[in-house]
């Protein structure tokens, strides 16, 4: 039987097809009778497969931290765990879901920009000893906070190389909020500022940005990820015992274009590796990936809930948006034009091509998932499913923006729905 994941590749993806070879139809029917629409279906046997491809093209006893930021369901990221990964997490929400999916805190990396103490104080208290530290405020932060809990923990401090990297959202080798300068770390004055009471560097955090196209950039990305830490390293003049050189390990999102290959990463990093002073001190590599793991198995449902058909324009109004499929809208990132939009009620490949927009219910011309879409006719109450939005999709989104209710996440495996979740909003009044 094949899953919601498995995606065929169109020759023309903005053209809505009826897809029962992509998609098990009759499963998205069942679930969304059960659950009505729209929702988030995720099918669990595409995070192991990912979580397999991407180990096997990792350098042997290489870790890889999921960021729950590309999606906290624990019910999907539980499976990220059995699968062998470590959780890279930011927020109090994110240790919540964390534990919920099974982490333990030794298998957590806490990390992030302008951390809090709540959330320094819950992540300690839930066993988390491992901290990635952007800033010596973070850092001091965090060693004043385990003083007072009487813990110890390690960090891996947060570079920022001057190197630009190759990604499609560059994160280092500019001027940014993340992380420190490396030129700060290889000052003679680092040293001693590092030296805080109960808190131990144990080595460095780099992460280039996400979507990095293809194996030449990803080990281009690692090798100076390796040099950075080298530099670093000898500077500091302390045993490292882990490097995580982050990822960025790309997906497509929101439509069925090609998977880009990672086919011979493997071989390069392996040489890369070797190649680094820290293979032989036996100091840990890790990974990070959100999309990669997630992307794939997670489909959006939703209904055609009316075709306006204007003079010179056609709008296929959706019960789904930027509410749900925002993929950053906020940040002026909605996903448009490359959404690919499978039509799952019916066979409308001999339907007249129109062209229109697809649009949601949120009342604002921003709720756009695509903008002059050839679209073989659809009909109010048809079914329609967006493939690729298991990473970035519903907590990427404008959620409470009009108030219209979370829709349901489904997780599903072998044609069977396994669990069920949803995001709550609304406003809970704290007062007397
Ligand atoms: C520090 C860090 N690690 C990992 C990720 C995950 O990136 P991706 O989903 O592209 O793997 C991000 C994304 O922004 C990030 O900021």
């Amino acid at each position: 039987m094949k899953s919601f994941g498995d995606v065929v590749k169109q020759t023309d993806p903005f053209i809505i097809l009826f897809c029962p070879s992509c998609m098990n139809s009759t499963l998205a029917n069942q679930i969304v009778t059960k659950h009505g629409t729209p929702l988030y279906a995720y099918d669990l046997a595409e995070v192991s497969q990912r979580a397999a491809e991407l180990r096997a093209e990792l350098p042997a006893g290489s870790s890889v931290c999921y960021s729950f930021k590309a999606n906290p369901l624990p019910a999907l990221a539980r499976r990220v765990r059995e699968s062998g990964g470590r959780a890279e997490i930011t927020s109090e929400g994110e240790l919540a879901a964390a534990q919920a999916a099974g982490f333990t805190g030794a298998e957590m990396l806490f990390g992030g920009p302008g951390k809090t103490r709540t959330e320094i104080q819950l992540a300690l208290k839930a066993g988390v000893r491992r901290f990635s530290v952007e800033s010596f405020r973070d850092l001091a932060l965090i060693s004043e906070m385990c003083v007072a809990e009487k813990v110890m923990v390690e960090v891996l401090l947060r570079v920022n190389p001057s190197d630009a990297p190759d990604a499609r959202l560059a994160m280092t080798g500019v001027e940014s909020q993340f992380g420190f300068e490396e030129a700060l770390l290889t000052d003679a004055s680092a040293r001693e500022r590092l030296k805080l009471p109960q808190v131990k560097v144990i080595g460095v955090h780099i992460y280039f940005g996400t979507q990095v196209a293809g194996v030449e950039a990803l080990v281009t990305n690692t090798r100076r990820a390796l040099a950075s830490a080298e530099r670093v390293q000898q500077a500091l003049d302390v045993p490292f015992s882990v490097v995580n050189v982050g990822g960025g390990f790309p997906w497509p999102y929101g439509n069925d274009h090609a998977r880009p290959s990672l086919d011979g990463l493997r071989e390069k990093l392996d040489e890369v590796w070797s190649q680094s002073p820290f293979a032989a001190q036996g100091v840990q590599l890790w990974f990070e990936a959100g999309r990669y793991l997630s992307a794939s198995s997670g489909w959006l449902i939703a209904q055609v809930l009316e075709v306006k058909s204007l003079p010179t324009k056609t709008f296929v109004i959706l019960d789904t948006g930027i509410h749900h499929l925002g993929g950053m809208a906020g940040l002026g990132r909605v996903p448009r034009g490359g959404v690919t939009v499978f039509n799952l009620s019916r066979d409308v490949s001999a339907e007249p091509v129109m062209t229109a927009d697809v649009v949601g219910p949120l009342c604002t011309p921003l709720d756009s998932l695509a903008r002059g879409l050839k679209i073989p006719a659809v009909q109010s109450g048809d079914l329609i499913g967006i493939p690729n939005v298991g990473a970035y999709g519903l907590t990427a989104s404008l959620l409470a923006f009009l108030s219209h209710p979370p829709p349901i996440e489904v997780t599903h495996e072998k044609g069977q729905e396994c669990e069920a979740w949803q995001l709550r909003h609304g406003h809970a009044q704290i007062s007397a």
